[in-house]
C-alpha cells in the first residue's frame, strides 16, 4: 500500500521525482489536451473535515485532471457533524470501493490512522491534519522556489528560505522544514519566541527573533497565517505590534535581494502578516504557488495511483 502522509517518508529521489513528474504534468496541462486518461476509472475521495478552499479545489482539479472520478465529502452537509467515526465513514468509503482518500483532519495524525487501520485498502493522502503536516503543501512550495530560484530544475542546495511567523500552529511550516532540508536549502524560521513550537532547537534550521537582519539575504521568503483560531491564549500584545516586528511591508521589501521572491500559503490576513501591496507585488508568487499546486497534485495522485515504476512513499 502507498500513501503520503509526511515529508519524513520520502527519500531525497522520492522528492524530486514527485517535482520532477510535476514539470510534466504543467507542461502537459499547457497543451492542447488539458485532460490525461491516466486515472480514468478510478474513485478519489476528498475527505475534508476542515475547512479550506485552495487545497480541496486543487486535488479535486488535479484528479479530474487525470479523468479520475472525484467524490467531495466535507464535515458541514455529512454524517461527520453528526459525530459520525473515523472508522465507519472509512468503512463507508471502502464499501463505495475508493482507490484514494485525500483526507483533511483538525486532528494531528488522523491520515496515519486512517492508512494504518484495516478499515480502507486504498491509498490515503494527508491534505493538512490538525499542526502536524501538509506535505502536499510543500511539495508545491519546493516546486515554486526550485522554478523560480535555481537553473533548469536544479537542487535548492545553497539557497536560503525565510519561514516567518505563526510556525507554533503551522503544519505549512513543519513540512516544508522537511522537505526544503530533505533538498539542501538553509532553512531560517522567524517568529516571536511564543510563537515557536517546543523542541524547536532540534529541528535543522536556524532560528532568528530579528525578520530584519535576516530578510536581505533570503532568496525566498515563506509567511504564515496568524492561525487565530488555534490560538487559546494571547500569544504577542496585538495585531499592531505583531505586524511591526514580523509583518511584510513595502518598506521591509525593499531590502529583499533582486529576484528574491514573497511566498504564502494562503489564506492571508492582508494587513496582519503581509501588507496588500506586497502580496500583489511583483515579487509575490502567492497566485502562481495556487497553479504550481495542480501540476504537484497531479503528479502525486499519478505516482501513488497509476502504477508507474518508481513508487513513493514505499516505506509508509
Ligand atoms: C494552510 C493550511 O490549511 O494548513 N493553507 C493551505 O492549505 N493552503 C495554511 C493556513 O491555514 O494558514
Amino acid at each position: 500500500m502507498r500513501h503520503l502522509l509526511s515529508i519524513s517518508d520520502l527519500s531525497k529521489d522520492e522528492a524530486v521525482l514527485i517535482l520532477d513528474t510535476a514539470i510534466e504534468m504543467a507542461r502537459a496541462s499547457d497543451g492542447p489536451m488539458k485532460k490525461l486518461p491516466t486515472l480514468r476509472g478510478r474513485t478519489i475521495v476528498n475527505l475534508f473535515a476542515e475547512d479550506s478552499t485552495r487545497t480541496r479545489i486543487s486535488f479535486e482539479a488535479a484528479a479530474k485532471r487525470l479523468s479520475a472520478d472525484v467524490i467531495n465529502f466535507g464535515a458541514k452537509g455529512s454524517s461527520l457533524s453528526k459525530g459520525e467515526s473515523l472508522k465507519d465513514t472509512a468503512l463507508t468509503l471502502q464499501a463505495m470501493g475508493a482507490d484514494a482518500v485525500i483526507i483533511r483532519h483538525g486532528a494531528s495524525g488522523a491520515p496515519v490512522r486512517l492508512a494504518d487501520s484495516a478499515w480502507m485498502s486504498g491509498s490515503v493522502i494527508n491534505a493538512g491534519d490538525g499542526t502536524h503536516e501538509h506535505p502536499s503543501q510543500a511539495l508545491l512550495d519546493a516546486f515554486t522556489i526550485r522554478k523560480h530560484c535555481t537553473k533548469s530544475g536544479g537542487d535548492l542546495a545553497g539557497l536560503r528560505i525565510g519561514i516567518v511567523g505563526d510556525v507554533l500552529h503551522s503544519r505549512v511550516a513543519r513540512s516544508n522544514v522537511l522537505l526544503l532540508s530533505l533538498l539542501g536549502a538553509n532553512v531560517t524560521l522567524i517568529a516571536p519566541p511564543t510563537l515557536l513550537p517546543f523542541g524547536v532547537e532540534s529541528w535543522p534550521v536556524d532560528i532568528s527573533y530579528d525578520f530584519d537582519s535576516v530578510l536581505p539575504s533570503l532568496d525566498a521568503v515563506m509567511m504564515l497565517r496568524v492561525q487565530q483560531e488555534r490560538m487559546s491564549d494571547l500569544f504577542f500584545p496585538n495585531a499592531r505590534e505583531y505586524s511591526r516586528y514580523f509583518g511584510l511591508n513595502r518598506d521591509r521589501m525593499l531590502t529583499m535581494k533582486p529576484n528574491s521572491i514573497v511566498m504564502h500559503p494562503g489564506p492571508m490576513n492582508r494587513g496582519l502578516e503581509i501588507t496588500a501591496d506586497v502580496a500583489d507585488s511583483a515579487r509575490s508568487v502567492i497566485v502562481e504557488q495556487v497553479s504550481n499546486g495542480v501540476s504537484v497534485r497531479m503528479a502525486i495522485l499519478y505516482l501513488l495511483l497509476a502504477g508507474a515504476p518508481t513508487q513513493i512513499g514505499a516505506n509508509s
